[in-house]
């Protein structure tokens, strides 16, 4: 199994497949499925996460058009997404405690760079991880991750919990999508010519997963600043 002490010497983007690490799963040029990377951290993550929750619960957020996220929200980090009537952004306290976002624990920038290296992204420094929550029925419609002040970092998606079909779509949004099924400890990772993809996750099935419950939680890695 894969963990961060491994270097990612082995990692070739021009390698032949039966050179790359059995569970790498190539979706672009420069975009990966890590299967099972998150598996070895996640008894380290799940108990950090907990703490971040209850200072950040997850909310409801409304878009600027007024629909409401089907997704539950939070984030950790300098910087923390959000979506009100007045638009998307960036911000560095949360507007329900109005207190700086929980800071990124060091477990979670090491998986995500750790992540990012394993796809050939080197020196990723994350300063905003987004967290969603799926329940049975969410679902996060195709769209660009385009908040960023520089598109040069990739992004890290980690799947914890229940199962879900991420669509991995193109450049335009009627671009045909791969679906791509994702599990627990699953790690997406997209950036170059890739990171302006459009992506989305169908509705969440109903399900129980041994860790987690009847929730998908996702953690969205990004340098946003
Ligand atoms: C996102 O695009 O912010 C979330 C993707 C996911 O939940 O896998
Ligand atoms: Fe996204």
């Amino acid at each position: 199994m894969r963990s961060k002490a491994m270097p990612p010497t082995t990692f070739d983007l021009l390698a032949d497949d039966d050179q790359q690490p059995a569970r790498t799963e190539q979706i672009g040029e420069q975009s990966f499925v890590l299967r099972g990377f998150a598996l070895p951290w996640v008894e380290q993550l799940l108990p950090v996460l907990e703490k971040i929750l209850l200072a950040a619960p997850f909310r409801q957020m409304v878009t600027p058009g007024g629909f409401t996220l089907s997704v539950g929200l939070s984030s950790c980090g300098t910087l923390g997404w959000t979506t009100d009537r007045s638009g998307y952004r960036y911000t560095r306290i949360d507007p329900v405690s109005g207190q700086p976002w929980p800071a990124m624990p060091e477990v979670f920038s090491e998986l995500a760079q750790a992540a990012a290296r394993e796809a050939g992204f080197h020196h990723f420094e994350p300063d905003a991880c987004l967290i969603n929550r799926y329940l049975p029925g969410a679902r996060m419609s195709l769209h660009q991750d385009k908040d960023e002040r520089s598109y040069d970092p990739p992004i890290v998606s980690v799947s914890l919990g229940l199962p879900a079909m991420f669509l991995f779509g193109g450049f335009e949004r009627n671009d045909k999508s791969q679906r791509v099924p994702l599990f627990h400890g699953d790690i997406v990772v997209w950036g170059g010519v890739d990171r302006l993809r459009y992506h989305g996750v169908l509705p969440l099935k109903d399900g129980y997963h041994p860790q987690l419950g009847g929730q998908r939680i996702n953690f969205t890695f990004r340098t946003a600043g």
